[in-house]
Parts: C-alpha cells; sequence; structure tokens
C-alpha cells in the first residue's frame, strides 16, 4: 500500500549524545488503519463508562432495582441534595465493573504475552457481549451485576492489550497520535452512551435502559470482529517466533524495503531476547533497574483517576439532579460533558507527538486545578453546607456547567489520554505486558475507589469534595514536572535513555547494558 506522507521517522540523541538513531518508515495506510481500529477497543470501556450513570438516574431503573433510593429520590422533596442518591447498592452496580476489570487484566497479561495481543482484544469482545446481554434481560439485581461484572472482564482485557498493540504498531513520531486514538474512542464511547440514555429516557413503558444495557452490545461485536482481522504487531510475531513473518509484517506497516527494516528489526530481535530470559517478569519488575517503570505504572493511573474525572463521567447526571437541574436537563449536560469530552481530545491526538507529552500534562494540570476550585466555590455559594437550595438560576447553572466543561477538556487533552500512552510506551518488552496489567488494575483500583466513595463523600465532603480532588490535582502537576522525562519521538525499544538522561532517576540505571540496540548501547 502507498505511504501516506514521506517522511522518516523521528530519530533522537544516542543517550551519549551520540550518533542519531533512526528508524526509516512512513506512516503507511496498513499502521494507520491497524491502528485506528485497534484503538477503537476504546469503545466498550467508554460506553460503559458513560452509561451507568444516565441509567441509574431513570426512575422505572431504580424502581425495580433500587427501590429504596427510588422512594427517597421521588417522594423526599426535602431531602439534602448533596445526599440524595448515597446508597451503597447503587453505588455497587457502577463500581463492580471496575473491581473484575481489575482482576481480568491480570490474567489478561498472560494470555497478551502468551497469544499474542490481538487474542486478549478478541477475548475482551466476546465477554463484554455476553456481559451486555446479561444486562438487557436483566430481571434481578443479581443478573444485573454478573452482568457488569462480565462486561468488566472484557474491558479488562481490552485495556491490557489495546495500548500495547497500538505503541508497538506505530511508528515513533506518530506513537502519540496514534495512541492517542484509544483514550478518542472511550471518549467516543461515553458520548454514544450519554445520547442513547437521553433518548432512552423518553422511551414510553420505562424499559428504556434495557436498550441502553444492551446496547453495549454493539460495540462489542465491532470490536471482536476488529480484533479478528487485524494482524498482530511484529513484536507479538517475534514472541512467538515467527521470525520472517515478523519481518514482513515490518516491511508492510513501515512501508520500506526488507533492508531498510534491519535496524528496527534488529532491535526487536534483541528486545525479545532479552525479554526471553526473562522468566518471571512480575518478579522482575521489582528489580532496582526497573523503578521508575513501576513507579509511573502506578502513580500515572492512579493520579489519573485522582483528577476525579469519574465524578463527572459516570454521575453528570446524578451530578446535575443534585444541583437541581430536572431530569432531561441533566441527561443533556451530560451528553453536552461528553462532547466537550471527546472534542478536546482531538488536540491530544495532534498535539503530543508535537508539543510533547510534559507540556499538556503540565497545562492540563493548571486548567484543572483553576475550574475545579471554581466548581467548589459556585457550588458553595448556592448550596452551602445545608445542600438545600430553592432557587437555582438558570444562568447559574449554565456557569457551573461551563466550569465542568472547562475543567474535562483539560482533562481530554492531558491526563486522559496520556494517563494510558505513556505507560504503554515506557514499558521495555521483556516486563512490557506485567507492566501494562499494573498499570490497568491501578486504573481500575482507583476507578472503583472514586465510583465507591463519591456519593458518600457528596454527602459528607458536600462542595468540599471538589477540593479535595483538587488537592490531588496540584500534586500529581507538581510530580510530573518533577519526575516525567519527555518520551516524544524516543523509539519504544530505546526508551532506556530517557531514564538515564533524568536527573533523579539515572541513579536507578545500570552503568553498561547488555543489550546492543542498533550498535548502541543504550
Ligand atoms: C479514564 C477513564 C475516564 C475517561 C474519560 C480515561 O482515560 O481512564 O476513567 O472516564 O478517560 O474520558
Amino acid at each position: 500500500m502507498a505511504p501516506l506522507v514521506g517522511i522518516k521517522a523521528d530519530g533522537f540523541m544516542g543517550p551519549n549524545g551520540g550518533d542519531r538513531l533512526e528508524y526509516p518508515g512512513k506512516l503507511t495506510w496498513s499502521v494507520l488503519i491497524s491502528c485506528v481500529l485497534g484503538a477503537m477497543g476504546g469503545l466498550i470501556f467508554g460506553y460503559d463508562i458513560g452509561i451507568s450513570g444516565g441509567v441509574t438516574s431513570m426512575p422505572t431503573f431504580l424502581e425495580k432495582f433500587f427501590p429504596s433510593v427510588y422512594k427517597k429520590e421521588e417522594l423526599d422533596k426535602s431531602t439534602n441534595q448533596y445526599c440524595k442518591f448515597d446508597s451503597q447498592i447503587l453505588t455497587l452496580f457502577t463500581s463492580s465493573l471496575y473491581l473484575a476489570a481489575l482482576v481480568s487484566s491480570l490474567v489478561a497479561s498472560y494470555a497478551t504475552r502468551r497469544f499474542g495481543r490481538r487474542v486478549s482484544m478478541l477475548v475482551g469482545g466476546l465477554i463484554f457481549m455476553a456481559g451486555a446481554i446479561l444486562n438487557a434481560f436483566a430481571v434481578n439485581i443479581l443478573m444485573l451485576i454478573f452482568g457488569r461484572i462480565f462486561l468488566g472482564f472484557g474491558v479488562g482485557f481490552a485495556s491490557q492489550s489495546v495500548p500495547i498493540y497500538v505503541s508497538e504498531m506505530a511508528p515513533c513520531r506518530h506513537r502519540g497520535a496514534l495512541n492517542n486514538v484509544f483514550q478518542l474512542s472511550i471518549t467516543i464511547g461515553i458520548l454514544v452512551a450519554n445520547v442513547v440514555n437521553y433518548f432512552t429516557a423518553k422511551i414510553e413503558g420505562g424499559w428504556g435502559w434495557r436498550v441502553s444495557l444492551g446496547g453495549a452490545a454493539i460495540p462489542a461485536i465491532f470490536i471482536s470482529a476488529v480484533a479478528w482481522i487485524l494482524p498482530n504487531t511484529p513484536n507479538s510475531m517475534i514472541e512467538k517466533g515467527e521470525l520472517q513473518q515478523a519481518r514482513e509484517m515490518l516491511c508492510r506497516i513501515r512501508g520500506v524495503s526488507d533492508s531498510e527494516i534491519e535496524a528496527e528489526y534488529t532491535d526487536l530481535v534483541a528486545a525479545s531476547e532479552a525479554s526471553r530470559r526473562v522468566q518471571h517478569p512480575w518478579r522482575n519488575l521489582r528489580l532496582r533497574e526497573y523503578r521508575p517503570q513501576l513507579v509511573m505504572s502506578i502513580l500515572i493511573p492512579a493520579l489519573q483517576q485522582l483528577t476525579g474525572i469519574n465524578v463527572v463521567m459516570f454521575y453528570a447526571p446524578v451530578l446535575f439532579q443534585s444541583l437541581g437541574f430536572g431530569n432531561n436537563a441533566s441527561l443533556l449536560s451530560a451528553v453536552i460533558t461528553g462532547l466537550v469530552n471527546m472534542l478536546a481530545t482531538f488536540v491530544a491526538v495532534f498535539g503530543t507527538d508535537k508539543w510533547g507529552r510534559r507540556k499538556l500534562f503540565i497545562e492540563g494540570g493548571i486548567q484543572m486545578l483553576i475550574f475545579q476550585v471554581a466548581v467548589a466555590v459556585l457550588i458553595a455559594l448556592k448550596f452551602g453546607v445545608s445542600g438545600n437550595v430553592t432557587d437555582l438560576p438558570e444562568w447559574y447553572s449554565i456557569i457551573v456547567v461551563m466550569c465542568i466543561c472547562i475543567y474535562v477538556s483539560a482533562f481530554a487533552w492531558s491526563w486522559g489520554p496520556l494517563g494510558w500512552l505513556v505507560p504503554s510506551e515506557i514499558f521495555p518488552l521483556e516486563i512490557r505486558s506485567a507492566a501494562q496489567s499494573i498499570t490497568v488494575s491501578v486504573n481500575m483500583f482507583f476507578t472503583f475507589g472514586v465510583a465507591e466513595v463519591f456519593l458518600s463523600m457528596l454527602c459528607g465532603l458536600k462542595y468540599g469534595l471538589f477540593i479535595f480532588f483538587s488537592v490531588f490535582v496540584a500534586i500529581m502537576t507538581v510530580f510530573i514536572y518533577a519526575f516525567l522525562p519527555e518520551t516524544k519521538g524516543i523509539p519504544i525499544e530505546e526508551m532506556r535513555v530517557v531514564w538515564k538522561g533524568h536527573w533523579y532517576w539515572k541513579r536507578f540505571m545500570p552503568d553498561h547494558d547488555d543489550q546492543e540496540v542498533n550498535g548502541n548501547s543504550v
């Protein structure tokens, strides 16, 4: 297939400031299509994030499965707004999925390494489909929660394998953009779910929630079909000993001749050999030389969740209702935040490889901080500590929604995409699959935590909840500034150089490496 653009892959300075290492390669149609389709694995994750908040704000759904919340919400109009939806079992409905995803991402680590990235994606799609069907036909809460658990298994498999797949396929110059398509597809999934909820809530007869939950089957079918037809990554082929096929695949996706892929191919084989020598990737992760990767694989996803983004993503409709919006207005506001989230992700798709990861992280952090505090102040002024509000003028609600949107857009071009991209590109092959599982499971653990405690925290901390998250946003921005080196344009198998050149992490790097990459010891 013809190349899209005829530029050479980005090079970078060798570890000693010496030779410029370069892999020739172009952004070919074949790599573009594979990465974009592969990244669509995020759809199932996103659909799920967006669907539960709307469904749990639908009266017929609450009445059927959570009658106590329904009564509290419908009948007791005088209840403190902050505590309206505070129910453990309702929370469990949303959060059970993330616990399941946590467990399955650990299993997926083995599958991704042993059988390849595509197999994990396929398994993810199929299990997810089973969950969607269970949920659509749920007649009791058990079916509902089991369905969520199946969905969670699917999400765990997909989030473990998709970012690795894309990072390995993409030429390093475009890795950021292509990987961010994963986040873009998460945001598309969220938006579609919000729109679906908006319409299904209006279905006469009150069974719209079944359509919302069953609709998850559509992205599941899509991602399963995609995983079926996608090619394997060259890294994965080499790991499985299919050397010749890997070579051919590399030529195809880089759009260059056999002799031109020699350098990259040799590096991949060397990385694979180093990886093969590692019998216990999990145990290896504890080695001193992997300390920076280990720290990042834990802190980046944890901090991503501590931005508080999922308070908006899961509970936007509930949150807006608590703020005194009507049912329809709440679902509509969720559509608006979903749209902003998706559109702003394009900034990351186009900007990550241009401006670098650090700049986006830091700008996004500062913007989130400012607007989170603004939301806290606005809510405090109207709702105070009692949570009772008699009149909320429309202009006031609009300002609150606008501030939330500006906060969401900052997340959408910083911590959202980079929270997935950066971990997936910093792990050397020998620990990649295990480390990615850590990233996913930490992400899911904190997603679970935020989902679990949000409604009670809103009830207890009131507007202070937004201040609570903003403290973390401040800490994480400083953390990035001090500890995350720039990874833009560095070939994935040569990432070691960035740690070697970092003021803090260099002390963890061994003086000499036994791995020769492209003739340059890194
Ligand atoms: C996060 C999700 C979040 C979503 C919002 C993702 O990167 O992992 O937890 O809901 O972004 O767009």
